[in-house]
């Protein structure tokens, strides 16, 4: 498989075996590190969650202990105090810090999910590539950017690789695990080790835009865009056709609201700057709209769909 893998992707190799994740660094604790810190955790990783202030990160554990509280509603309803003591454990693997230096000393893994902004993310990745153990891998979250773009500040392209986990993190089972044509085979292995260990399946893919899902699925809702915009059905109609006719669990423009179109305009613009003549990201009008007048979707209460 490794042989395989290896001949497929172009991976350099080396004799030194993968690195067994132990200990974790998340960079950000917003949606996605919360909730990658709250699986590494249960998983039984020591996890070390880093943010900007210590305020953000006392939001991020009440985070983490509402939903590990979700989980032991049904999992111990017959055993409350088991279910408590789950909890405690759980968070006793987790640790907090605003120093993202520090926190990369003696990680085996450090795992960013910052803002989706590549000059911020090489800018903290080339200052704990100085600081971090040699043998400490680095991976990115990013969502839609180029994963060697990102490991580019570093010196250590052979440990860099991308782990695109789905929101919310503790119930979306896929993880997307990205090399680039550095990314050493011991590197890869030990990013789809972790992420079975996390209790995730791992898929294999390229260091391409939008690697596999959002490749596909970003498309497929800017064409629900355009067909609505043609005026050939409305957001409603489109919606239940997807869920009744395709068997999808949402509909394209409920599911919009629910990433938020902000991060889908985000997305779009920068894909459209790599490849300009592509019909797939051909600009949306109603996005635009929706996006320069607040209306971003559930978060702001108001998207395609009124909330409240
Ligand atoms: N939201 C999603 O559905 C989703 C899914 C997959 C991947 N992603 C990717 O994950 C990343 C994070 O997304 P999110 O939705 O969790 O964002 P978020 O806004 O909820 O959280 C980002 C967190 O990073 C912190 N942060 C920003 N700069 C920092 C820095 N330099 N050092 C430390 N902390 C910093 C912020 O304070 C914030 O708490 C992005 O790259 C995004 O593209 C998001």
């Amino acid at each position: 498989m490794a042989f395989f893998h290896q001949i497929c992707r172009g991976f350099s190799s080396s004799a030194v075996r993968a690195v067994v994740i132990k200990h974790v660094t998340i960079i950000g604790g917003g949606q996605m590190g919360s909730g990658i810190a709250q699986v590494a955790a249960s998983t039984g990783h020591s996890v070390t969650l880093v943010d900007t202030s210590e305020d953000i990160l006392k939001k991020s554990v009440k985070t983490i202990e509402g939903s590990l509280r979700r989980v032991v509603k049904k999992k111990f309803a017959d055993k409350p105090e088991a279910g408590e003591e789950y909890v405690q454990k759980v968070l006793k693997n987790v640790s907090t810090s605003s120093d993202a230096g520090s926190a990369a000393q003696g990680t085996d893994l450090v795992l960013e999910a910052i803002v989706e902004n590549l000059q911020v993310k090489q800018d903290l990745f080339s200052h704990l590539d100085k600081l971090a153990p040699a043998h400490t891998i680095f991976a990115s979250n990013t969502s839609s950017l180029s994963i060697s773009d990102i490991a580019s500040s570093t010196s250590r392209l052979d440990r860099f690789g991308g782990l695109h986990f789905f929101n919310p993190v503790p119930m979306m089972k896929l993880v997307e695990v990205c090399g680039t044509s550095a990314t050493s085979q011991e590197t890869f292995d030990s990013l789809m080790n972790f992420s079975k260990e996390l209790g995730k399946t791992p898929v294999s893919c390229k260091d391409t835009p939008g690697f596999i899902v959002n490749r596909l699925l970003v498309p497929y809702i800017l064409e629900a865009y355009h067909l609505h915009e043609r005026g050939h059905g409305s957001k409603e109609d489109v919606d239940i056709a997807m869920k009744l006719g395709a068997g999808y669990p949402m509909g394209p423009f409920e599911l919009s609201d629910y990433i938020g179109l902000d991060t889908i305009k985000f997305i779009l613009d920068g894909w459209r700057v790599m490849d300009p003549n592509n019909p797939s990201f051909a600009p949306s009008e109603l996005l635009n709209k929706l996006v320069a007048e607040g209306k971003l979707g559930k978060k702001t209460g108001e998207g395609f769909y009124k909330y409240k």
